[in-house]
């Protein structure tokens, strides 16, 4: 699932940022340079990707509970 167009993002990175650096929205965003284009992916709900990155971040972190 794509997260961020501009910098060619997918759902499974952002799970891996996490993993290594904990639920820190920041610094996730800035290891995987989601967002760091048009930003509209750092939008809840914007229907340009797939999972935008702050629904994303939730999603990563329901499955980082489960595992
Ligand atoms: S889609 Fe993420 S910065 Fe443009």
């Amino acid at each position: 699932m794509m997260v961020c167009i501009c910098q060619n993002v997918m759902f499974d990175e952002i799970v891996e940022a996490m993993r290594e650096l904990g639920n820190d929205p920041e610094a996730i965003r800035k290891y995987t340079d989601a967002g760091r284009g048009c930003s509209e992916c750092l939008k809840s709900g914007c229907s340009d990707v797939d999972l935008p990155f702050p629904d994303a971040l939730k999603a990563a972190e329901t499955v980082l509970n489960r595992s």
